[in-house]
């Protein structure tokens, strides 16, 4: 489960990015954060990962306070967590088979189940056939399949993904969006998007943000800008 209790998230200036924001989400659910650009949905996505702290308030991830001084296990508690972005970031001097492997290199696995699970990862993201690629060949959809599947391999339980559809056409906003789904209920899956037609016909759970506040909270919410 993510919690976060009064979060708020100050920057120098007096700028505030995130002003008393509480949620729960539960395990294996699947949330869309929506508010304009500078509503705070990308802050909200790095205080989950530990990258950013808040200023006050706290922010609990699988029961531990991340935003304590005192947690110390973080790079732990990352292995579980699997990121996408908007531009991909995907290395463009290793194939799609090394790209997706990446996070399971760093993890004592053996080559075979490294092998197992690229292949398993790729076939859900429908780029079996591809694997030997590298990044110059594939088109922009591809792309991003490559970072989902990079996100999932490993026990990855939390999937962050940071307007992964932003550099997209509809049809392949809507291929990507298909492989969210396919993964629903087995993972906790958080999209910041500005798509509002995805978000008012997918009917999952929207966290409105507006100026670093939480406007609303609705179950099978829709949106509008
Ligand atoms: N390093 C920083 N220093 C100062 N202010 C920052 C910093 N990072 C973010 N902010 C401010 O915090 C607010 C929230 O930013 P955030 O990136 O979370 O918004 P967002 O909802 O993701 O926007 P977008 O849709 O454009 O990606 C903005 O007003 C932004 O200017
Ligand atoms: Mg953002």
């Amino acid at each position: 489960m993510i919690q976060f209790d009064t979060v708020s998230k100050l920057y120098p200036l007096g700028n505030a990015a995130l002003s008393d924001v509480t949620f729960n989400i539960e395990d294996n659910e699947f949330v869309f954060l929506v508010g304009t650009s500078g509503a705070g949905k990308t802050t909200i996505l790095n205080l989950i990962l530990g990258d950013l702290y808040p200023t006050s308030g706290s922010v609990i991830v699988d029961d531990q306070d991340i935003s304590s001084k005192k947690y110390t296990k973080l790079e732990e508690l990352r292995k579980h967590i699997g990121v996408v972005f908007q531009d991909f970031k995907v290395l463009q001097d290793k194939d799609v088979f090394e790209n997706v492997a990446l996070g399971l290199r760093i993890q004592d696995l053996s080559k075979n189940k490294i092998r197992e699970e690229v292949k398993e990862v790729l076939s859900l993201v429908g780029l079996e056939d591809k694997k030997q690629h590298f990044p110059v060949q594939l088109s922009a959809g591809e792309l991003q399949r490559v970072a989902i599947a990079r996100a999932l391999c490993g026990d990855r339980r939390i999937i962050l993904a940071d307007e992964p559809t932003g550099n997209l056409d509809p049809k392949t906003t809507w291929d990507i969006m298909k492989i969210f789904k396919k993964i629903e209920h087995e993972r906790t899956i958080i999209i910041a998007t500005h798509n509002t037609d995805i978000v008012n016909s997918m009917k999952k759970r929207v966290l409105v943000l507006k100026q670093g506040k939480l406007l609303k909270d609705m179950q099978k919410g829709g949106y509008e800008l």
